[in-house]
């Protein structure tokens, strides 16, 4: 091991030959050679904001011929290259633990219960559409509270395009680009009929089920028919509380869901409660109707079922569950991985009622969120 000393200071960087060891404010922390010269400043182009260095085409792994710290920066010149890189120490601080960068679109969520209608973040579609700020607003409501209202939404298809695209793209399922709901005469799904829908997120037989749900009310004068919303993540949370092997379960075992009709015939496995990369809960897969027959170990269901049972029991409690009017030119915007959504039923003779929904990715919701409030990695 070689052990050089700085030119100003005491602190000492020890090169290995795998590594250097540096003194950074928080303590003296290891960093490996490829990492370092892989993401050396000079290995980004500030046009395109990509590596253009190819660490593929070294002749030898990469190694530090000396190096020093100068001005807050680490210094190394390189054994067989003739290149030398320079790296801010604050910077280094960053990547020193080995944990995930710091995302500005990974924020807190925020539960909340039936009594949450008045308080659901509203916006209006013109100024969504004009100010930045109200943007913002609005993307960082979906994120932490998962569910939000755009209003004064202009009677139109175009429209909801036009709000889906503030935030990223139309994402599409195997049923398309969007769906219709209202009464069909041979429907190929509940939600096409008048009867009540019960609590679930959509599309749950798909691989990875879209991450946010446009819902844009477009007429609605029948009697009946009020529109349901809970917050997975409220209930979950109270869930793991009271039952936490019943949680646990839950959150650990796939479970199988399709769809099927003449054409298709969707499936795929899903967990109840999903995790995030905190061990938090981040959302819900459940559908009864989408549940297709479980083919776990029967002994497995002995404990499976009544945790789901009393689970899905729990999520229907008064104490979850927003009941509530979409009126015509709304448009409700909510997490389908989160927010569990269902109809109460409705008299079809009554009047008209007819929906336009879409969904969006949520990691196209965050990048926009990102753009918006971060300094991004180039910007002046
Ligand atoms: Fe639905």
């Amino acid at each position: 091991m070689n052990i050089m000393h700085p030119a100003a200071g005491f602190a000492e960087i020890s090169l290995s030959d795998t590594g250097l060891s540096v003194p950074l404010a928080s303590g003296t922390k290891y960093f490996n050679y490829f990492w370092l010269r892989d993401n050396c400043p000079s290995s980004f182009s500030s046009v395109t904001r990509e590596r253009s260095f190819d660490i593929f085409h070294l002749d030898q792994p990469p190694r530090a011929a000396s190096a020093q710290i100068e001005d807050g920066h680490l210094v190394i010149n390189w054994a067989e290259e003739d290149h030398t890189t320079r790296m801010s120490l604050a910077w280094l601080e960053t990547y020193a633990e080995g944990k995930r960068r710091p995302d500005p679109a990974d924020l807190p969520r925020k539960a909340w219960y039936g009594d949450h209608y008045p308080d659901v973040a509203r916006f209006s579609f013109s100024e969504l559409s004009s100010n930045k700020e109200a943007l913002r607003r609005w993307l960082e409501a979906v994120i932490v509270e998962g569910v939000s209202i755009v209003d004064d939404m202009p009677d139109t298809d175009q429209a909801l395009t036009d709000l889906v695209q503030l935030m990223g793209q139309v994402r599409p399922t195997f049923f398309g680009l969007y769906f219709d709901v209202r009464t069909h005469i041979n429907p190929t799904n509940t939600a096409y009929t008048a009867s009540a829908l019960e609590l679930h997120t959509d599309t749950p037989a798909e691989e990875h089920a879209p991450g946010v749900q446009f819902l844009h009310m477009r007429a609605n004068s029948v009697e009946g028919g009020r529109n349901l919303f809970g917050d997975g993540v409220a209930a979950a949370n109270d869930f793991r509380t009271l039952d936490p092997e019943g949680f646990r379960i839950l959150a650990e075992t796939d479970v199988p869901f399709y769809c099927e009709h003449d054409g298709y015939d969707m499936r795929s496995y899903q967990r109840i409660i999903e995790l995030d990369q905190h061990g938090e809960v981040e959302g819900l897969t459940i559908s009864q109707h989408m549940l297709d027959l479980i083919d776990l170990p029967q002994e497995l269901l002995d404990t499976w079922y009544p945790a789901f049972c009393s689970f899905g029991k729990l999520l229907q409690d008064d104490k979850y569950i927003m009941r509530f009017t979409l009126h015509a030119g709304e448009c409700i915007v909510f997490d389908n991985h989160r927010i569990v959504h269902g109809r109460a039923a409705y008299s079809a003779t009554s009047g008209d009622r007819y929906l336009r929904g879409t969904y969006a990715d949520r990691a196209e919701m965050r990048s926009t969120y990102r753009a918006l409030v971060s300094e991004g990695r180039f910007k002046a």
